[in-house]
């Protein structure tokens, strides 16, 4: 395809010559003297670059220039100047233009500008968007993360409207990740992503308002598991290299998504086994740790009978420390065999602000503003208090733990009569995770704490699971830590 250069001057002798000169050069070339033409010309069609006349009456060259930005951002505008506006042409610079050739013009000078023009555009446009991709995903394992990015690099590189990823997921087609405006309707982008699934190739069709929809497949194992799919405004026709490029991004986002797929496998696989082993280790600890503190204990009370204090002090220190030992195994061992859950009838609101009063405890961390907001109409519930007391327990202290003087944790809940699900919100605005920790906070033993023994977050999933509810986080660096736990609810005693 040749490239589309638009060119604007209302000197009439001088268009001629440059249209001239830039259709020997093998260009397609629109020449006008008319402002309101050109802009004409833009809506109709995209243009690979654009000479613009800095004089022209009554229309000021660097205002056309914006018109034209305003209709495709990143077009390549060559400024045109006559000697002695040369100030005036490097403000034209300052606000967009590319560069500005100077009247009359030197035949090797016009050239070199004009080739740069193009290439620079091509080259920045492809050079720092795969950048800018490669490392998004080279530094997150979060699929949804990954697509997000594929999805923003495809509007950005191939100026769409808007950028959709689609899964298939138990046989449908899933929106997982967009960009750009919302789509007017989905289901066209949709029939476009299952026909480029079908083809297993790049396709192209009518989209709404007269735009244009491309679709590429994401193969990520035998066969396709989705699609990107872009859609284009009325007057922007996707090329060649847009459909390369798509199908570009398409690839590296499958690639990503079987990456971070197989890293989860990796990793599930290899926690099970380190849970078991950790578990026997634990038990196989549990014997001679009993028979340490009774030694510890013994120590401990003969020294006291010898009135030797210091020594007593040691001894109880090391009662303590096996003390926190067992504490360790026990949890790791209770982990392994979680017990079955005891249900009775308790009042939420209760429990939860014993949790408070624990963590509290825990932490007499100061000047933390504590925020609670149970809601009143919450029923008595069939839960296993012991083991929810652990899991609310381990969220607070953590939240606690991010906190700094001044922070603030808030502990609220809501809950939805109809679908009689209680909703438990643990948030604190304190140091956050980063994307690497989110992702492997429910991993056993990953801790980012010098003290931490990594069980928390897995423990209080794990409990919140076994009631049938789920628990979710979401977290930003610096920001804070939100935790949302949705528990269905069995009527307590006299309930519903
Ligand atoms: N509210 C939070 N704010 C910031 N980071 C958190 C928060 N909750 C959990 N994390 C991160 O997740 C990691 C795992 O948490 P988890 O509770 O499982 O273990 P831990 O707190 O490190 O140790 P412990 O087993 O003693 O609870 C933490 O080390 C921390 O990096
Ligand atoms: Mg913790």
């Amino acid at each position: 395809m040749r490239r589309r250069i638009l060119v604007i001057d209302d000197d009439r002798a001088i268009l001629d010559v440059l249209a001239m000169r830039l259709e020997a050069m093998g260009f397609d070339v629109t020449a006008t003297a008319d402002p309101a033409a050109a802009l004409a010309a833009a809506d109709a069609g995209r243009f690979d670059l654009a000479l613009v006349d800095l004089r022209m009456d009554p229309v000021n060259g660097v205002e056309l220039m914006e018109s034209l930005h305003a209709r495709q951002a990143r077009l390549p505008v060559l400024i045109m100047t006559a000697h002695g506006t040369i100030e005036t042409a490097v403000e034209a610079v300052q606000r967009g233009a590319f560069d500005y050739l100077t009247k009359p013009f030197v035949p090797d000078e016009f050239r070199a500008k004009v080739s740069r023009a193009l290439a620079t555009r091509r080259w920045t446009r492809d050079r720092e968007r795969l950048q800018a991709l490669g490392q998004t995903l080279a530094s997150t394992g979060v699929v949804a993360r990954v697509l997000d990015a594929v999805a923003q690099a495809a509007v950005d590189a191939t100026e769409a409207e808007r950028s959709v990823v689609f899964q298939l997921e138990q046989g449908r087609l899933v929106p997982m990740a967009s960009a750009g405006t919302p789509p007017p309707r989905w289901d066209a982008l949709e029939a476009g992503a299952a026909a480029a699934m079908d083809k297993g190739v790049p396709v192209t069709r009518a989209g709404a308002d007269g735009g244009t929809i491309v679709a590429a497949p994401l193969v990520v194992q035998r066969g396709p598991a989705g699609a990107l799919v872009v859609e284009t405004a009325a007057r922007v026709v996707p090329d060649e290299d847009d459909l390369e490029l798509l199908a570009l991004f398409s690839s590296q986002a499958a690639v990503a998504v079987r990456n971070t797929f197989e890293l989860e496998r990796l990793r599930s696989g290899a926690l099970a086994a380190l849970g078991r082993m950790a578990t026997q280790v634990a038990h196989e600890l549990k014997n001679p740790l009993a028979g340490l503190r009774l030694y510890a204990r013994h120590l401990e009370q003969r020294l006291a009978r010898r009135g030797d204090a210091e020594d007593v002090e040691l001894a109880t220190k090391i009662t303590a420390t096996v003390d926190h030992l067992g504490a360790v195994v026990s949890e790791i061992t209770a982990f392994g065999r979680p017990p079955e859950l005891q249900r009775a009838p308790v009042a939420l609101a209760g429990l939860l602000d014993e949790c408070l009063d624990l963590a509290q405890a825990r932490h007499p961390g100061e000047g933390i503003a504590v925020a609670r907001a149970y809601d009143a109409a919450c029923p008595a519930a069939r839960v296993d208090a012991r083991e929810l007391r652990k899991a609310l327990l381990n969220l607070l202290v953590n939240a606690r733990e991010a906190l700094v003087a001044g922070g603030r944790l808030t502990l609220a809940t809501v809950w939805a009569p109809d679908t009689r699900t209680l909703t438990i919100r643990v948030e604190d605005d304190g140091v956050g995770m980063s994307e690497e920790t989110l992702s492997r906070a429910f991993d056993l033993f990953f801790t980012t704490k010098p003290e931490g023994t990594g069980l928390g977050m897995a423990l209080a999933r794990s409990v919140v699971e076994r009631h049938g509810g789920e628990l979710g986080v979401q977290s930003r660096p610096g920001q804070g830590t939100r935790v949302v736990i949705r528990l269905p609810l069995e009527a307590g005693e006299g309930g519903a």
